[in-house]
């Protein structure tokens, strides 16, 4: 077996790799991808199955503890999450700060940033207890501060935690409940929320996981290190692909602009691409799209929407699928073609989206955090670089530069 640390420290190999498209920057044990056949596996499990079978709190314990829980350690684990949605009330107080109009994403942020100025009690990386402490309080308030996020925006006041519902129910009486009245959780919505969740746990060394993971590796406490996740998430080309996916489809608006749209995307000269279409790893179907498909056809049947933006969506699909231009490129449909969908039918509104992407990574980032901390043989996070600035030259005194 050739130990390729041994190997380039023994040659002073140098690579250079924009982009990190071929170089690995850690060992996890926690998610595959192989995106040649489209299968993405957390723990060894396939996700279509985990969609299909498991919970959030179960998919949570599993990604941070590497087993799938007993219906005992279920229980318990549930009722620990739910212990603590509740946030501290000085925390509450932030929001004040904002401005009614910033975006969700801007004080999730800040908010989850500051939990580090609250939460002392967890935020020494050397203790595996504060660890998990950490790992939980930041699963179990997320959905708190974004709900919060939400209402805040919307110039409705903060609806509480209810921890008598599920991790999503209560989730979405704190988004959509309003005080004084009582709210019944759809189960189809709640079911769909699960799924949504379940699908954006965790998606290996993306962007924002990498950027947790190197935050962390300075030290750095959780709190920080997840706010830091949540800005790099915010990102276009990230946690915002499901907008910009629900925004073309709100452009082309009827399948008969379909062919006018597939040509612009095909054409070198425009630079439009078709959204939530393509993906760096998938040269397949992505096997959360499938997922996510049959939850949009659950959700709009369920609601009585006649949304014809999912009548565009699946013929888009099925035109592009037998393309030669998409077949070539192995470009295939990914998560966020019909995640905007679903939450868009559900009743969020756009800025909103990369929010409840946010929740649920949390879930990854935090695993994937443990698992470096735990890493005896574990280093500080510095990339290389190939410098093209100026050689060495001499200084000239300001006065005598001309
Ligand atoms: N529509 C049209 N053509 C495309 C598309 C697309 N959606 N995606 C890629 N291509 C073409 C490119 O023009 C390029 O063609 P060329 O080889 O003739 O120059 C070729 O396919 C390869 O594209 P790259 O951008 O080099 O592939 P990369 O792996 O770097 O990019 C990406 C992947 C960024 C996701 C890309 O497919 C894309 O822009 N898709 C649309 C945006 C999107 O849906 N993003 C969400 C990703 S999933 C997530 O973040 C959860």
């Amino acid at each position: 077996v050739i130990d390729i640390r041994k190997l380039y420290a023994q040659t002073g190999a140098f690579t250079f790799d924009p982009g990190f498209t071929s170089t690995a920057a850690c060992e996890s044990a926690i998610t595959y991808i192989d995106g040649d056949v489209g299968v993405l596996l957390y723990r060894g499990y396939p996700i279509d199955a985990l969609a299909e079978h498991s919970s959030f709190m179960e998919v949570a314990y599993l990604l941070l503890n590497g087993e799938l829980p007993t219906p005992k350690e279920d229980a318990q684990f549930t009722h620990l999450i739910t212990r603590h949605t509740m946030i501290h009330e000085q925390l509450a107080q932030f929001y004040r700060g904002f401005r009614r109009d910033a975006h969700p994403m801007a004080i999730m942020c800040g908010i989850v940033g500051a939990m580090a100025a609250f939460y002392h009690d967890s935020t020494d990386i050397h203790d595996p207890q504060q660890r998990v402490i950490a790992s939980h309080r930041l699963i179990a308030k997320m959905p708190t501060l974004a709900a919060m996020a939400y209402k805040y925006s919307i110039g409705q006041p903060f609806i509480y935690p209810d921890n008598s519902l599920s991790f999503s129910g209560n989730f979405l009486r704190m988004t959509f409940g309003v005080p004084a009245e009582p709210y019944v959780v759809d189960p189809v919505i709640e079911n769909a929320m699960e799924k949504l969740l379940i699908l954006q746990a965790d998606h290996e060394q993306n962007a924002s996981t990498s950027t947790v993971r190197l935050a962390g590796s300075s030290g750095a406490n959780p709190f920080a290190c997840i706010s830091a996740g949540i800005a790099c998430l915010w990102g276009p080309a990230h946690g915002g692909a499901n907008e910009a996916a629900l925004n073309m489809l709100r452009q082309i608006g009827t399948p008969d602009r379909i062919p006018e749209f597939i040509a612009r995307a095909k054409n070198k000269d425009d630079p439009f691409r078709l959204m939530g279409f393509g993906h760096r790893v998938y040269k397949n179907y992505d096997p959360r799209a499938k997922v996510m498909q049959k939850v949009a056809d659950e959700v709009l049947t369920s609601l009585g929407l006649t949304d014809p933006i999912f009548q565009v969506a699946r013929e888009l699909e099925q035109i592009a699928l037998n393309d030669p231009y998409f077949i070539d490129k192995k470009l295939y449909p990914n998560v966020d073609f019909y995640s905007g969908v679903v939450m868009s039918a559900i009743g969020f509104p756009t800025s909103m989206f990369t929010v409840l992407f946010a929740i649920a990574r949390t879930v990854g980032w935090i695993s994937q955090w443990n698992e470096m901390i735990g890493d005896p043989e574990q280093k500080i996070g510095r990339p290389r670089q190939l410098y093209t600035g100026p050689a060495q030259r001499a200084f000239v005194p300001l006065a005598e530069r001309v």
